[in-house]
């Protein structure tokens, strides 16, 4: 028996030694360790062994069968297979995968190149709601309910009282509600309108409001804030003019316009004006001791003009065709 035994774990080892795969030794394993495997049907000969010698052979089964659950277990740790190099070889002069590159929706473009351009002239950028009261899109800017001009900025309404704000000049109010001045801002945004879609309306589309308000804040300061940023979006040789104008909100007013070389036109790009006196009494501001200037730009208009684009439509009917050329 105790030489049987010996022979098991010589031929064990051998064969343990010489295998390579870890299949392979599942197999052999099962050939020596398996409950009808060589050990098992080796060691359930115990009772053949004469009553004297059993206790040594016993001894001998036991330390041969720890043998073997070790030789086994040591071989495997060496056979784990590489994770990365197991199934398939990797091929580097192969072509990698083709991730296609994201880009910005060119109002998302523009919304951030005119944020970086009044940053740097110190404005920071705030967001407001587009579900608004009707304080803040008309009485609090100087509108009030039988004036003439809420024609003009018209929108949706809401069954609970609100609307949908025409004009971020919404977000003027809402900043002047919590902060005091010094104040300069820039608010860019959905605005929504119930006009028929075409060319150039559309009933959704973007703006971008600025306002700034300090002791002594002037019309010249408009004019040379407005000119520093058209001439940095539109180019250096960049000319403007200002046209009076009548905006509830401000007093004077005026929508100012840009020289286009390419057609020998000037074309509307904002409408701005110092704010009129009624909107900071509602807002508790002292109009006695503040003045400020307020503009309010269509950002649709500015990327149509920048980027030559014919139709508003084209920014919102992602058209793969049109996004990919920004
Ligand atoms: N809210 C105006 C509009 O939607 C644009 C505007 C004009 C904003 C003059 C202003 C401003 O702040 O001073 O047409």
């Amino acid at each position: 028996m105790i030489q049987a035994l010996k022979k098991l774990e010589e031929d064990a080892r051998r064969e343990v030694s010489s295998l390579s795969d870890s299949k392979a030794l599942d197999g052999l394993r099962v050939k020596y360790l398996g409950r009808k495997g060589l050990f098992a049907s080796l060691s359930s000969r115990i009772s053949e062994v004469p009553p004297e010698a059993r206790r040594q052979a016993g001894q001998e089964i036991n330390r041969v069968k720890q043998l073997l659950e070790a030789l086994f277990s040591e071989k495997e740790k060496t056979l784990i297979p590489h994770p990365r190099f197991s199934e398939k070889k990797i091929d580097v002069t192969m072509p990698g995968t083709f991730l296609p590159a994201g880009r910005l929706h060119p109002l998302s473009r523009v919304i951030a190149e005119v944020s970086r351009i009044f940053g740097r002239l110190g404005f920071s950028v705030v967001e407001g709601p587009e579900v608004e009261t009707e304080h803040h899109n008309f009485e609090a800017l100087n509108i009030p309910l039988d004036h003439p001009a809420r024609d003009s900025f018209d929108t949706f309404y809401l069954e609970n009282g609100r609307l949908l704000r025409s004009q971020t000049s919404t977000v003027q109010i809402r900043v002047m509600e919590k902060s005091r001045p010094p104040l300069k801002i820039i608010a860019p945004g959905k605005v929504y309108r119930p006009d028929a879609t075409d060319a150039t309306h559309s009933f959704m589309f973007h703006q971008i409001e600025g306002l700034m308000v300090d002791e002594g804040t002037s019309f010249s300061e408009l004019k040379g804030v407005l000119l520093a940023f058209a001439k940095e979006f539109f180019g250096s040789r960049t000319k403007l003019r200002f046209r009076p104008h009548f905006f509830p909100f401000t007093e004077p007013s005026a929508e100012i316009d840009i020289f286009w070389e390419s057609c020998g036109e000037w074309l509307e790009i904002l409408g701005a004006g110092m704010v009129h006196p009624n909107v900071f009494r509602a807002v508790h501001i002292d109009p006695e001791k503040y003045t400020g200037f307020a503009f309010g730009m269509g950002v649709e208009r500015l990327a149509m003009l920048k980027y030559g684009v014919s139709d508003i439509r084209n920014f919102f009917e992602n058209d793969l065709r049109f996004l990919r050329q920004f």
